[in-house]
């Protein structure tokens, strides 16, 4: 079970967007996935049609509860991908772990138990809340990789060297296997130069670790979570979805190139 954290402290970069379709993307080629919603807006949950309703169990129950996962999963309208849906209640998980002394490893354990139990999936996509705090923290404590969307836009590179730092500070004490999955710019627009210098700038930067696929500005993307729908399967055909399922065959192609090395 490969675990990727989709991370960026930084709000709106599409964290969410990219956790949704390019998920879709890889249970379109018959990856079984899982997309574990852990931001309190509920985004994600919300982006693949599953209700407020419907969430009976959230990350929420996973994190601060009893660390049951099992019992929080639910389908979704995309076969092969599952769902921990997010609820509002995450909003007090930085409260709630205050005292704790495994309050960084909630996710990790969670995983464990899950594992034991047989269960699997190929790839978990973990949407991360916009910040730092312990929900983000158990993320990268859990996974095995980082991913992280970078918007294409003024000071996108400060954001990006603090993400940088928090994974390495991730890595020197908590969780030593921590690995950059990669850097993939969203909301490129060609008709725009400063998304041109922001993409050249990271790339001059991270070198290889920037994903060639680029995400472009695409309204389909942006009108699909109304409709409880993935771009992919709300418009299969649009630039936003082509982008993403390209992102999912790179992706796939360097999970590759890592497990042969
Ligand atoms: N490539 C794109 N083209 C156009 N709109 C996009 C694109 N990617 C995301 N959006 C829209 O931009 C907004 C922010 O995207 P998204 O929710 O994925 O970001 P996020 O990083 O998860 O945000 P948050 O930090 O609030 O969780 C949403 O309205 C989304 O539909
Ligand atoms: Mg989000």
């Amino acid at each position: 079970m490969r675990v990727i954290a989709v991370a960026n402290q930084k709000g709106g970069v599409g964290k969410t967007t990219t956790a949704i379709n390019l998920g879709t993307a890889l249970a379109a080629v018959g990856k079984r996935v899982l997309v574990m919603d852990c931001d309190a807006q509920g985004n994600a949950s919300t982006g693949l049609g599953v209700e407020p309703m419907a969430r009976a169990k959230t990350s929420y129950d996973v994190l601060v509860g009893d660390g049951g996962m099992v019992d929080a999963i639910v389908n979704t309208k995309v076969p092969n991908l599952d769902l921990i849906p997010g609820d509002e209640n995450l909003a007090g998980v930085e409260t709630m772990l205050h005292n704790d002394p495994e309050k960084n490893f909630k996710l990790r354990q969670a995983f464990a138990a899950f594992v034991k139990l047989g269960r699997d999936y190929d790839t978990v996509l973990i949407d991360c809340p916009p910040s730092l705090s312990t929900v983000t923290i158990n993320a990268m404590v859990a996974a095995n990789a980082v991913l992280v969307p970078l918007q294409c836009e003024f000071l996108a590179m400060e954001g990006l060297s603090q993400i940088l730092r928090t994974i390495e500070l991730v890595r020197s004490g908590l969780n030593p296997d921590l690995e950059v999955q990669g850097v993939v710019l969203t909301m490129y627009d060609k008709r725009n130069n400063l998304s041109d210098q922001v993409a050249t700038e990271v790339r001059t930067y991270l070198g290889s670790k920037v994903y060639q696929t680029v995400i472009p500005r695409n309204v389909r993307l942006s009108e699909a979570p109304s409709f409880g729908l993935p771009a992919i399967l709300y418009d299969h055909k649009c630039s936003g979805s082509e982008a993403y399922i390209m992102l999912a065959q790179e992706l796939m192609q360097r999970e590759r190139e890592r497990a042969a090395a």
